[in-house]
């Protein structure tokens, strides 16, 4: 079954209110290349992980405002889907979703321009919720918007630094996927007018779950297929990328001076023989184990909201990533 349908979300609708944020733009005509790029990266697939976290978490309050939800869910995906656009240019990816990433399409300056007008876009569109009391719409635009800039710049600082440390690796990865993920679940929340308390814990969850989802990300890179990925297996090693299971990898005496020697001009068949040594080195159970720890931590904070109904979406959520392939 799907995510979507497991938490009996309606996709189509959730699709229609990210499309009708371009459709409505009345600063952009439909036509334009900023539009059609857009709508061309929105309908090119995407799980919508982001929106269904801001409905879940609305469950969690005694108001959900539909009109305002589905607006805020639209407005989480916008930004992921900015950063997307920001993040494949960083990383020299040519692919996303197993199409040409938007600047492999428009070039470099127009994506840079598209990428942040979204991001901006958003600001302005939740504007009006931003001016409630508690001004929880804000921590979605400007907040985690402003972390997940530091995080690609943070991982754009340590390409091909292989003396990263766990702790920054985390942060980084906090900072690029996780934080956000929190703050769409506690938006939610808030939104429909949870215990400051409640929303506080989906928050926590939400960043354990989003760090737990960066790792298996990371480690699909090692596992996945070019059909799972979108894009070539084993991109991140060779674009400098030092993820979990490398850092793991970076402890075994051998292996550490045949990854360090990895450098954007190494050819692909080296690259290649260090990821198969990778591979049988232990490193990717031992990232796996990881990540599997954060779902646990996950979970029993879950386990803490049992007087809510919507308790079961939390393990729901768990379920899914814990056996994610993309
Ligand atoms: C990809 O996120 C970027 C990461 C945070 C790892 P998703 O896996 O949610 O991407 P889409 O939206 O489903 O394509
Ligand atoms: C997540 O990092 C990127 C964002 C949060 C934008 P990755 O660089 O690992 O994401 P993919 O693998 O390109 O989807
Ligand atoms: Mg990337
Ligand atoms: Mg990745």
């Amino acid at each position: 079954m799907k995510l979507n349908e497991a938490l009996q979300i309606h996709l189509p609708s959730v699709d229609r209110e990210i499309v009708n944020i371009v459709k409505h733009d009345p600063d952009v005509s439909r036509s334009s290349v900023v539009a059609e790029a857009i709508t061309s990266l929105i309908v090119s697939g995407g799980k919508r992980l982001r929106p269904l976290m801001v409905i879940v978490g609305s469950r969690f309050g005694p108001s959900p405002d539909k009109k305002k939800i589905w607006r805020l869910a639209a407005a989480a995906e916008f930004i992921h889907a900015a950063s997307l656009i920001h993040d494949d240019m960083l990383d020299d990816s040519p692919l996303r979703r197993g199409r040409p990433a938007t600047h492999t399409q428009t070039g470099i300056y127009p994506a840079v321009h598209i990428g942040s007008y979204m991001s901006a876009r958003v600001v302005e569109l939740i504007a009006e919720y931003s001016a409630d009391r508690k001004r929880y719409a804000f921590d979605l635009s400007s907040v985690a918007t402003s972390k997940l800039c530091l995080g690609e710049y943070q991982q754009l600082k340590h390409a091909y630094d292989y003396d990263l440390t766990l702790e920054q690796y985390l942060e980084k990865s906090r900072n690029k996927t996780s934080l956000l993920m929190a703050a769409c679940l506690r938006i939610g929340a808030q939104a429909a007018g949870a215990d400051e308390a409640v929303a506080g814990k989906l928050y926590e969850f939400g960043d354990k779950l989003g760090l737990s989802f960066q790792i298996r990300d990371d480690l699909l890179d090692f596992t996945g297929t070019k059909e799972q990925l979108g894009k070539p297996a084993g991109s991140d090693l060779h674009s400098g990328q030092v993820t979990l299971p490398v850092l793991f990898a970076l402890e075994d005496a051998e292996l550490a001076p045949r990854i360090r020697r990895i450098g954007p001009s190494t050819p692909q068949s080296e690259v290649e023989g260090v990821i198969a040594a990778i591979k049988s080195s232990g490193s990717l159970e031992r990232a796996e184990a990881y990540s599997v720890r954060l779902l646990e931590e996950a979970r029993q904070i879950a386990a803490g909201l049992e007087s809510f109904e919507a308790q079961r979406d939390l393990f729901t959520l768990l379920d899914y990533f814990g056996c994610r392939s993309r």
